[in-house]
């Protein structure tokens, strides 16, 4: 319906936007004309295979390495130009914990809500508040050392609420966490977006960013590959039913690979059949009693694969 778009309808400006970003490494562009634009209260996934760009694209916003070309803009600032500024407004989760080993869990929080002029009366509040978020009030004296993984990396979310951000950017946040731990990432951050907060997430969990994301970039090689919300790419990019076989031989192999519109993929030691019909590959599958076989609706995963299908990189 482009005709409607005459109607005069207020337009927030985007709470970050990317257009035609470069960066180079060694001379090589490891992002590589990179626009986007994440709109306020969306929480955004930006999804890639190891090497893809994405914290070389997080570190550019938050102005920690300069672009060669093209303009950033964050909380309505120029990065890294007004990178300081920017960055009053942001709580950030980096890929790899930093926080102080020879401070306690409270001091680790009150040391940086100090760093944001936060007064001595409002700071142990705030610091209460968030140790209670992040589930770590009874663990408050304790040293860095003596927390698990998953609560190091609660820690680190609930240092990233310090300055009560509007936008949140969380590399990998819960990269290495027990599913329990996850489910309560998960949980914090759907309270977070529910406050209205923009969030900006990167992970390799696919079930993560179908669970928590909008909106959806697949980044690999620097560039931006695919983009829309995860039932978007999921219906843009794969066949309807996938069928999964642990083991199939070179005839079986091509039996499938000869019934109408079936693609047949390889992955590791697996063999998928995509399919937007599944009677002809159960047809198929019921004169072959001893094959192991999983059927199952398309996925995350699925389009993942597809879209950047090679072999295993790093
Ligand atoms: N400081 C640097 N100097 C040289 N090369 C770098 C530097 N930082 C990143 N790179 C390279 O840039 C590419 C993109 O790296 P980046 O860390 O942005 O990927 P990523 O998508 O975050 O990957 P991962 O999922 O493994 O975290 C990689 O090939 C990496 O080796
Ligand atoms: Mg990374």
């Amino acid at each position: 319906m482009r005709g409607r778009s005459s109607v005069c309808v207020p337009v927030s400006d985007p709470v970050i936007e990317f257009a035609h970003v470069v960066k180079q490494y060694d001379g090589r562009r490891v992002v590589d004309g990179l626009s986007l634009r994440i709109e306020q209260g969306q929480c955004f996934g930006l999804l890639g295979p190891n090497g893809a760009g994405k914290t070389t694209a997080i570190r550019m916003l938050l102005g920690m390495t300069h672009p060669e070309s093209g303009s950033i803009r964050v909380l309505g600032h120029a990065v890294p130009e007004q990178a300081h500024r920017a960055r009053a407004g942001m709580g950030v989760v980096p890929q790899l914990d930093n926080l102080d080993p020879d401070f306690s869990v409270r001091e680790n929080l009150s040391v940086y809500a100090s760093f944001f002029g936060l007064p001595d009366n409002t700071l142990d509040d705030r610091v209460d508040w968030l140790l209670e978020f992040a589930e770590l009030t009874h663990k408050q004296h304790a040293r860095i050392g003596e927390l698990s993984g998953g609560m190091q990396r609660r820690l680190t979310l609930a240092r990233a609420l310090v300055n009560n951000p509007g936008l949140i950017v969380l590399d990998e946040p819960t990269t290495g966490l027990d599913p329990q731990v996850r489910h309560v990432m998960w949980s914090r951050l759907r309270d977070l977006q529910q406050s209205g907060k923009t969030l900006l997430l990167t992970t390799h969990y696919m079930e993560e960013a179908e669970r928590l994301c909008d909106v959806l970039a697949i980044m690999d090689h620097g560039r931006i590959i695919a983009h829309g919300s995860p039932a978007e790419l999921v219906r843009a990019h794969c066949e309807r039913n996938v069928f999964e076989f642990p083991r199939l031989d070179a005839p079986q192999q091509a039996a499938l690979d000869a019934l109408p519109e079936v693609r047949l993929e390889r992955s590791g030691t697996s063999w998928y059949a995509y399919t937007e019909q599944a009677d002809p590959v159960h047809d198929w599958a019921a004169g072959h009693p001893q094959l192991r076989m999983l059927h199952r609706h398309h996925n995350l995963e699925d389009v993942f694969l597809r879209l950047t299908r090679r072999d295993l990189r790093d």
